[in-house]
């Protein structure tokens, strides 16, 4: 399925409860070629105001991460778990994570990204099965056939400081691996 296809089918998903509430749903956004795709927990306020992913303050952060390493957001891919803001930005569930995991699966399959990054806890328990981001950050996974790198979720550094330089640390790595592939 392309892009496209995908976007469109998430903008009128109605297979979770998280559609009653949303206001808009949040496609993926960026290069269908990207080497990287950047998977975060699910939209927040101004994600769901807007229909974009990482718009907000997470997103902020993310961007000059991007941009310190010569990577700017429109050469990148930036996508969630779920695509629809959970109320009061709670972790969505199992449920909600499964019913909409068919959707990054597609993503992913259409792009064929050099490195999948995942960004903080929830991203990595719902795609790898493993929670500790701050024992297993800055590493390289794989899991059937896709490489994956794990970082801090940019919402987790905004206040603090050793973290934000961790975090960006992280992403130039990360740039430096994709540049080597
Ligand atoms: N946090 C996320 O996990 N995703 C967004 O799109 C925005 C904030
Ligand atoms: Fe569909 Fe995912 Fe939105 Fe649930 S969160 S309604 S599965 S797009």
């Amino acid at each position: 399925m392309n892009l496209e296809k995908i976007k469109s089918e998430v903008v009128g998903c109605t297979k979770c409860g998280l559609c009653k509430t949303r206001k808009n749903a949040v496609p993926g956004k960026g290069s269908p070629k990207s080497d990287i795709v950047f998977v975060g927990e699910a939209p927040g306020g101004t994600e769901d105001e807007r229909g974009e992913p990482f718009v907000g303050s997470a997103g902020k952060r993310l961007t000059e991460a991007l941009e310190k390493n010569g990577l700017s957001r429109d050469s990148v891919y930036i996508t969630n778990v779920v695509k629809c803001r959970p109320p009061g930005n709670r972790v969505p569930t199992e449920e909600e994570r499964a019913m909409c995991m068919q959707y990054l699966e597609a993503e992913l399959d259409a792009i064929g990204p050099k490195v999948v990054c995942v960004l903080g806890n929830t991203a990595s328990s719902s795609v790898l099965g493993q929670a500790d981001i701050t024992k297993n950050r800055g590493k390289m996974v794989e899991k059937n056939g896709r490489k994956y790198f794990l970082t801090f979720h940019p919402a987790a550094v905004i206040y603090n400081q050793k973290l934000a330089a961790v975090f960006e640390g992280d992403i130039a790595t990360l740039a430096k691996i994709v540049r080597g592939i």
